[in-house]
């Protein structure tokens, strides 16, 4: 407020309320609730997260039953509670958008959050890893309860001048994790929270989902287990990254998850990332870890990822997944090196082939399949065939960033035509960096055109097939296909022509990604063109084309044309030289506001700005 403000009655009473609120008068709370409804609008409205927490927290409606059982949440009973509650909603909005406008909009796009929980769970990871820093010191030694929160931090909460000394105990995380702790349900932890100490410092918290980073010790193990154990009723998520751990660490980790004996863990997602394995027999480990994760029956996504798993590891998850008869719907075994993991598997098919299905049962759950980067050839695809028999219900097949090459491609013909006559439900293909040629996606671009089901989606990108293969890919375009990555295939301005002469029909693309082509001109020329043959068209990559700037009169009118449905178009590194000439065209075309353009040089990577 500048001096020159002559506050109002109303005003000065807010602050003088905030004020107590904020010394600790908590005799002032009840009444405030008292207050007429639009007074305490107002007061909602005007306070510091600080003070409007203890007032929200201390009022009537606040049941902290509520807060947990989030099933009811957004039926009857929310609805049933007075509007106020929706007034404090709005105002940790507001202070929500106001303190972490990036990370507010996009949950917000997701899902409405409950935004009291999500204001202090953020805050609780932000001094969580403020904390982290001072206590990594070689030289800290003591409680990390007792670290001092930054003044930065405080002030953004509203504990100012007495309350934010280092003596007082609120500035201590001890008082934040006290305080806030009851409502954090997502944390990131670094080793040096897995003690004893931060099993107390949380212990109101019913964590759902946890990240635990450079765990490496035994120590650490052991206090990741306590705090394992004490959330174990409400963990769904748990992952680990960048931790090494034995299989002895793992068993430690699985039975902290289903205390009592009897009862099931509920884990959903279960992430090891990054991680190294200390084993000298491979095969332990994933035993141990599958039987006791399919014991949950809850178990959904399995991730273990770049742990440079070898193929036994591989070889006997995935046979124990498939004798587990677990519910399982993503399995990822990306950047891992397992070449030669299915050899057995396909070699018992081969030899028993009229009963297939002996060597397990089946995984009917398994929807999405992610084997990128793991070094696999022509013989991996080729035994993948038979491992495919026993995924019934495959829907995503990753397979990108591994030397396949076309050979690789033909045995994976057969299961697309299989998977379509039986009317599987596979759409999704990633092809990318596979050492594919012109032949190879040729014939299987042949084959997915003919199929009765057609893909949904597929990706062949970062493969050096050449203008040749833009015949058939444009026929492709064609059928229901909705999602196509063909950037850096090397189609160069001849394939971009021959791909707007195959355009004749109207298209079912919603997304498709082109750049890294060299097209040119033509490259514009193309997307005009399938801008007026693709209506529900929202996401378009043309970045790293060699498109002069006189591309942008063909593009601008396309757009123009265009019905609206566009939402995302990518022109960077076309090296343009930016001409005031083209401001009004573009200008023009940023009326639809749900429109992101980006364009070269100007800000690389940012969305263009109507007014730079
Ligand atoms: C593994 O961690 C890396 C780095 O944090 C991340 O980029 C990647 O998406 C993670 N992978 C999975 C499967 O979660
Ligand atoms: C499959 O599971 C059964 C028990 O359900 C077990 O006896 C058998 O050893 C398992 N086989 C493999 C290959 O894991
Ligand atoms: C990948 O695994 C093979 C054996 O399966 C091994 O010979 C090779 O060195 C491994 N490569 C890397 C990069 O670890």
């Amino acid at each position: 407020m500048t001096e020159s403000e002559i506050p109002s009655l109303v005003s000065l009473c807010v602050d003088a309320v905030k004020s107590d609120l904020l010394r600790g008068d908590d005799d002032l709370l009840p009444i405030l609730h008292e207050l007429p409804p639009n007074l305490l609008d107002l007061l909602v409205s005007r306070l510091p997260p600080f003070a409007l927490q203890k007032l929200h927290r201390a009022m009537p409606f606040d049941d902290r039953e509520d807060e947990f059982s989030d099933e009811c949440i957004g039926n009857g009973r929310k609805r049933g509670r007075s509007s106020r509650a929706g007034d404090f909603d709005k105002a940790w909005r507001n202070l929500f958008i106001l303190r972490w406008p990036e990370i507010g909009r996009r949950i917000e796009v997701i899902e409405p959050p409950e935004w009291q929980q999500i204001y202090w769970e953020t805050h609780l990871q932000n001094c969580l890893d403020e904390v982290a820093e001072v206590a990594s010191l070689p030289s800290f030694d003591g409680c990390l309860g007792e670290v001092k929160i930054s003044d930065s931090l405080l002030e953004l909460i509203g504990c100012e001048g007495d309350m934010a000394t280092s003596t007082s105990g609120y500035s201590k995380l001890r008082h934040h994790c006290v305080h806030f702790g009851y409502l954090a349900r997502c944390l990131r932890l670094q080793n040096i929270f897995c003690n004893e100490e931060i099993c107390h410092l949380l212990r109101n918290s019913k964590l759902q989902s946890l990240e635990l980073r450079w765990i490496r010790s035994k120590e650490h193990i052991t206090g990741v287990c306590k705090l394992l154990n004490q959330n174990s009723e409400s963990l769904k998520t748990l992952e680990f990254i960048h931790c090494t751990l034995s299989s002895a660490s793992i068993t430690e980790i699985c039975s902290s998850l289903s205390p009592k004996s009897l009862q099931a863990h509920g884990i959903k997602h279960f992430s090891i990332n990054t991680t190294k394995f200390l084993e000298t027999n491979p095969s332990s480990v994933p035993v141990e870890l599958v039987s006791f994760l399919s014991s949950g029956r809850s178990l959904y996504s399995l991730k273990l990822s770049d742990n440079h798993l070898g193929q036994k590891f591989a070889k006997v998850l995935f046979s124990t997944l498939l004798n587990a008869s677990s519910s399982l719907s993503i399995l990822d075994l990306s950047e891992n090196n397992i070449s030669g993991w299915l050899s057995e598997l396909s070699a018992l098919s081969k030899s028993n082939t009229r009963t297939p299905l002996r060597v397990g049962k089946s995984l009917q759950s398994l929807r999405e399949l992610n084997l990128r980067g793991n070094n696999l050839n022509k013989d991996d695809a080729d035994d993948l065939r038979y491992a495919l028999v026993h995924l019934p219900n495959l829907e995503v097949l990753d397979m990108s960033d591994n030397p396949i090459g076309d050979d690789g491609i033909r045995s994976l013909i057969p299961f697309l035509m299989e998977a379509s006559e039986k009317c599987t439900r596979f759409v999704d293909l990633m092809l990318e960096n596979c050492e594919l040629s012109c032949h190879g996606v040729t014939e299987l671009i042949k084959t997915l055109s003919s199929l009765s089901r057609p893909l949904k989606s597929l990706s062949i990108a970062d493969n050096d097939l050449g203008s040749q293969v833009a015949g058939v890919l444009g026929e492709f375009l064609c059928t229901p296909i909705q999602v196509l990555n063909a950037g850096g295939i090397g189609l160069r301005s001849s394939g971009f022509q021959v791909l707007q002469e195959k355009l004749t029909k109207e298209l079912k693309l919603v997304e498709i990604d082109i750049s890294k082509n060299r097209g040119g001109i033509e490259t514009a020329n193309f997307l005009s063109k399938l801008m007026s043959e693709a209506p529900k068209l929202a996401i378009v990559n043309a970045a790293y084309n060699l498109m002069p700037v006189e591309s942008l009169t063909a593009i601008c009118s396309a757009i123009k044309n265009a019905k609206g449905t566009l939402q995302r178009m990518d022109l960077s590194g076309n090296t343009w030289d930016y001409q005031p000439v083209y401001d009004s065209m573009l200008a023009d075309i940023q009326c639809n506001e749900r429109l992101i353009l980006i364009l070269p040089s100007l800000t690389p990577d940012a969305p263009y700005d109507a007014d730079p």
